[in-house]
């Protein structure tokens, strides 16, 4: 491929380690796994699928409904709601020119497309709240490290067209019961950033503050950035000179005007009624431009004492009452949450949760010969139909690997069939914990075999 005048540019950080352990493995460079991604194998998918199933039974269950949307969007999508300002827009998403000259961008986060969704799909016109939810991945090029990857996937909830507190206690609900659910110990993290009106006034104290305290050259160069186009977001700021700021700065709670007030204060009265603890925190601001009114994040209880700084949310979320609008649509007030998928699991591996425990009731069908082979592979269908759970080892033809195999797959029963139970219109009942053998009637297999396995 001839080179372009990007590749020249293109400055990929290469690890003499890794090219070197990959080379052991048979793998050039060029095809391996790009940084920040993760190949989820075999066995772990069963937390994976335990977090996603818990999630999403939760989710109907308080009234959501499933969505799907494209993974790759308008780059102006992005840039309208995410925001320009944001870390996630200006510096992590994944966008390019596609071969029609369009700009486009593979989703940083799944809000935007699910608020797309509901204005272009006419369901401004449904009746209301509308509550969907959506799986699936999210593309963010940030600086991997553990519990940070460039793809990572979120379960997302999204409440559209209710105006009422309740909607935001609900999402807090859910994750509350989530993680409590999966055993995992959280700190839910809350604030309220105001509106549009009563935060106006404040980042303009704010400015002030930082302006006047921060001498400007103190700040780190992000910092210095977001003192002109995302105030708000200097509370955020992880660097100990901008983070040592911000315990004099003015705070937001005392900005707030009345409607602002009253609603956190009925979030924060339903909380305290359910017995779900919350630490009020007022530099939480999130990192992503919409949010209005109260916001939140779920941290994960450290053991000993953890710094904010370090902190990785296990999910946050929080109201956006203007996107809708700024989309097109009739003013509609909004909420949501998103949960990290990846970092939950890290969480409940840990956490000694038990899996479900699979279920035992295997039956393997072992085979000698190439005509038992075949009689075996129809008695494979037919039990597999009828509902038993039936395994099978057909490329085979010892049967002490098959048997070896059945041992590893904790088979309870072992159906054989050599030439001899062909000859004879038979097969053999192998029990697998006691090495016992029956032989039995092939017209009887599977009565004889599902008698069997139901006593198990
Ligand atoms: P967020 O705080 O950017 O919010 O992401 C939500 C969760 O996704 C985080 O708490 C974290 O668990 C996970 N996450 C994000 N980035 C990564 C990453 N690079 N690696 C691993 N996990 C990650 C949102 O995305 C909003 N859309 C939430 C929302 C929904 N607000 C309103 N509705």
């Amino acid at each position: 491929m001839p080179k372009t005048k990007n590749d020249k540019n293109t400055h990929v950080r290469r690890d003499p380690f890794r090219k070197e352990e990959l080379k052991q493995k048979g793998l050039s460079e060029k095809f391996a796994r790009l940084r920040g991604m993760k190949d989820v194998i075999f066995d772990e998918n069963k937390y994976w699928d335990l977090v996603i199933k818990k999630a999403s039974d939760l989710a109907e269950i308080y009234g959501f409904k499933k969505i799907q949307t494209p993974i790759l969007e308008n780059l102006e999508l992005y840039k309208k709601s995410t925001g320009e300002s944001s870390d996630i827009v200006s510096k992590e998403m994944y966008s390019f020119i596609d071969k029609n000259g369009e700009k486009v961008a593979i989703r940083p986060e799944i809000t935007p497309s699910l608020v797309r969704a509901y204005v272009e799909n006419g369901m401004l016109n449904m009746p209301h709240p509308v509550k969907m939810f959506s799986f699936g991945p999210i593309f963010r090029h940030e600086k991997p490290q553990a519990g940070r990857y460039r793809q990572s996937h979120q379960l997302d909830l999204e409440i559209f067209g209710e105006d009422s507190p309740v909607a935001d206690f609900l999402l807090m609900l859910i994750s509350y019961n989530l993680f409590s659910e999966l055993q995992i110990d959280i700190e839910l993290q809350i604030n309220n950033i105001g509106c549009k009106v009563c935060r106006a006034e404040y980042v303009k104290k704010l400015t002030a503050y930082y302006k006047e305290r921060g001498n400007r050259s103190r700040l780190c160069n992000d910092c210095k950035r977001r003192l002109e186009k995302n105030p708000l977001r200097l509370l955020d700021c992880k660097e100990p000179a901008c983070s040592a700021l911000k315990e004099d700065a003015p705070p937001i709670v005392d900005f707030l005007c009345e409607d602002c007030k009253n609603k956190f204060t009925r979030v924060l009265e339903y909380l305290d009624e359910m017995n779900i603890p919350y630490n009020l925190n007022l530099s939480l601001v999130r990192g992503l431009d919409y949010y209005t009114g109260t916001v939140f994040e779920i941290w994960a209880k450290e053991e000993g004492e953890k710094s904010a700084s370090n902190q990785m949310s296990l999910g946050g979320g929080g109201r956006y009452d203007s996107l809708v609008e700024s989309f097109g649509g009739r003013p509609t007030p909004a909420c949501g949450l998103a949960i990290g998928i990846e970092r939950t699991v890290a969480r409940i591996k840990t956490s000694g949760i038990p899996l479900e425990k699979e279920d035992k009731k295997i039956i393997f069908i072992a085979q000698l010969g190439d005509a038992a082979r075949r009689k075996a592979m129809g008695l494979f269908e037919e039990l597999r139909k009828s509902g038993l759970r039936v395994k099978q080892a057909f490329t085979r033809d010892s049967l002490k690997d098959q048997l070896e195999e059945a041992n590893l797959l904790g088979a309870k029963l072992t159906l054989i069939l050599g030439q001899k139970e062909m000859n004879d219109k038979t097969i053999i009942i192998r029990d697998m914990e006691s090495g016992n053998q029956e032989v039995v009637d092939y017209k009887k297999v599977k009565t004889e075999a599902e008698k069997r396995i139901n006593n198990v």
